[in-house]
């Protein structure tokens, strides 16, 4: 099986056994400016300087209702460790997402079915019944248990689904009878090319955006912290904004509105089903996100107008004022990503959004930090975090390996879509010893900078996490 995981280029995602670079330096110089701190509204207003000495990744965000503590996010991954059924494997998952968790740092769960129909991998989980809701309720409390924050990543597949994985037996659907022109794996393991999807009616269209509303209900009884809903990479959202997948000559298809239409009616009933379920006056009210991937070529995602699309569907984003906007760069020269231009464009498309922005793909601790740094200096200023995702995935204690500089363990791709332990709750920690030298090379770069000091052992017991 195949995600967007910007895998054929290894030369600069993967870039095995690493060492984190020492050219941006885990702490800053006494008094250096170094990152923007987000006004409690999800608008950029103010530029404050942190005078903590803690590099970019490390100084606090806000994301809806959450202050976060650092920046590192754990990208969304899909495992396929549920049963065949879709419901979370407790322990194992629990296990999973517990060696990942941080205080204050946030966890964007693994893509999560909405309904059977949504299905198009075997063993993902989903949130559509109520053995599914029981488990994630299990692990979002272990997580938040141990002081962090998980967000639901909501997910429905389209036309990247087959006919074994439908309720009904009959091709899968999507905004037009046009298939992926490459394989899918079935739940029997076997490959098999993807099926031309059946065209969506409107009567369908609208039974989605509901089956969209009845899982948020369900993420937030979970005990979620927030949702995210997957408009990237392919699946049914994208397959709508782009003219490659949608061909369709109603109010969905045509014009950027029309094919933007779909995705801002699920956001709207994504957001006002949260509010409802959190209560208006609630802080958690605040946490519905979203991820695009502008530029993403994943599953045949193709635009005859590209910059153009999401010229038009950004902006369009300012007025749900969303906890963020996640952003898949296409950064990674390969099968996934355009060329720089398009990086330029994407850039320039941050600055007409408002709020909180997630970036993803590709980063290594030194252009994470460097991007963080740049947005905050940018005019206007943007609040920016970073999310990853291989590197999660191999480094259960990421964000303690980027503070300390200490070595990048190196993923298996091969495990990455397996059933068991292996490769997913198996990877190694720092060990007690390297944790303790690594804090004494920090110290040693400024003896006298008694601030530091202590910020690094604050720093420390916020990022620990153990086996
Ligand atoms: C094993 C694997 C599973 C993934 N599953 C998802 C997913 O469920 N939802 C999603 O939006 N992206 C998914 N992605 C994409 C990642 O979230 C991320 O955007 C991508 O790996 C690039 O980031 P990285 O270079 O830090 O790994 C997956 C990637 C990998 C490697």
């Amino acid at each position: 099986m195949g995600h967007a995981d910007q895998s054929t280029n290894d030369q600069k995602a993967g870039n095995d056994h690493a060492v984190v670079p020492k050219s941006v330096p885990a702490v800053q110089p006494e008094g250096a400016t170094c990152c923007s701190d987000n006004s409690a509204d999800t608008k950029v207003k103010t530029l404050t300087c942190s005078l903590t000495g803690m590099a970019p990744l490390f100084t606090p965000i806000k994301i809806g209702s959450l202050q976060l503590t650092h920046r590192i996010i754990m990208a969304p991954l899909t495992r396929c460790r549920a049963s065949p059924e879709g419901v979370p494997n407790t322990e194992l998952a629990g296990t999973y997402y517990t060696q990942r968790t941080t205080k204050g740092g946030l966890i964007i769960s693994e893509a999560t079915n909405i309904s059977r129909q949504a299905t198009g991998h075997f063993c993902a989980p989903g949130i559509y019944t109520p053995a599914q809701v029981e488990a994630w309720k299990s692990i979002t409390s272990a997580i938040q248990k141990k002081g962090g924050f998980i967000f639901l990543q909501l997910w429905h597949v389209g036309r990247g689904s087959h006919s074994k994985y439908q309720p009904d037996g009959r091709p899968p659907v999507g905004p037009s009878p046009i298939a992926i022109k490459e394989e899918t794996s079935l739940p029997d393991g076997s490959l098999a090319p993807f099926e031309v999807p059946r065209e969506l009616t409107l009567e369908e269209i609208t039974a989605i955006v509901e089956d969209y509303r009845k899982a948020t209900k369900n993420a937030f009884l979970a005990g979620f912290d927030g949702v995210e809903v997957h408009g990237a990479n392919g699946y049914l959202i994208d397959q709508f904004l782009h003219d490659g997948s949608n061909q369709r000559k109603d109010k969905y298809g045509g014009s950027y509105e029309n094919r933007a239409r779909f995705l801002l009616e699920v956001v709207e009933a994504v957001q006002q089903t949260w509010i409802e379920a959190a209560g208006a006056g609630s802080p958690k009210a605040a946490n519905v996100g979203l991820r695009l991937a502008p530029f993403g070529k994943y599953q045949d995602m193709s635009d005859s107008h590209e910059a153009e699309l999401y010229g038009y569907v950004i902006p369009n984003l300012n007025r749900f004022n969303l906890a963020y906007l996640h952003v898949v760069e296409p950064r990674v020269i390969g099968s996934t990503a355009a060329g720089p231009e398009a990086v330029e464009v994407v850039h320039s498309l941050g600055k007409t959004y408002n709020g909180p922005w997630i970036t993803a793909g590709g980063y290594r601790p030194d252009d994470a930090n460097k991007t963080v740094m740049d947005a905050a200096h940018s005019d206007p200023p943007r609040a920016v975090a970073v999310a990853f995702g291989r590197l999660f995935i191999a480094n259960p204690d990421l964000p303690l390996r980027i503070f300390l500089r200490a070595p990048l363990h190196h993923y298996n791709r091969a495990t990455f879509y397996t059933h068991d332990a292996v490769g997913y709750t198996d990877q190694p920690f720092l060990a007690a010893g390297d944790i303790v030298e690594g804090v004494k090379e920090l110290r040693v770069e400024q003896p006298d900078n008694q601030k530091l000091q202590n910020a690094i052992e604050g720093e420390i017991q916020l990022l620990k996490v153990q086996a």
